[in-house]
């Protein structure tokens, strides 16, 4: 079971915490991430990836909805899928991505901004991330991680 609050102080404190968070991880696992526009859920993104060894650019899928990346996970290859949902309408765009596949596959990452857009399809995750704004500091983001209890 896994229970962290954090107050990042910079994007660079939200890098290193997705890089830290990384080592949590195991193949087979869904990430879902919450919060505004701007909150920081790709910068902790960039970080976790760069903890897999993704050697690929790590950008914000906006529009493609969905990027996939090849990192290595205990010596063993493996995909890492970023999702953002901000942009779909409808679940149903999620058939287009393959997303059942994804969060059922035993052999990959996927990682989801804007999750709460996914509804009930998100039947299956292992944390969630959430993101809130400071109203005095821009530069100030309170996360918290937590890994869901089965
Ligand atoms: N403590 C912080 N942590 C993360 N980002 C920060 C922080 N302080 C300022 N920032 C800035 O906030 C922005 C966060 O952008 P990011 O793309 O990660 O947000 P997002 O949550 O993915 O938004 P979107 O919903 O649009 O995808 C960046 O411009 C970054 O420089
Ligand atoms: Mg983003």
């Amino acid at each position: 079971m896994l229970e962290l609050n954090i107050k990042s102080k910079s994007e660079k404190d939200t890098i290193k915490l997705g890089y830290d968070f990384a080592k949590e991880l195991k193949l087979g696992d869904v990430v879902a991430l919450y919060g505004e526009l701007g909150a920081g859920k790709t910068e902790f993104i960039k970080g976790l990836c760069h903890a897999l060894n993704v050697e690929q650019m790590v950008t914000s899928p906006t529009f493609t909805i969905m990027n996939s990346y090849i990192g290595r996970l205990n010596h063993r290859e493996l995909s890492i899928y970023h999702v953002d949902l901000y942009r779909i309408k409808n679940v149903s765009e999620l058939d287009e991505i393959g997303f059942d596949e994804c969060i059922h596959s035993k052999n990959d990452i996927i990682l989801i901004e804007w999750a709460e857009k996914a509804g009930n399809r998100l039947c299956k995750f292992d944390y969630t991330v959430r993101f809130e704004l400071d109203d005095d500091n821009e530069n100030i983001r309170l996360i918290s991680i937590k890994s869901t209890v089965n």
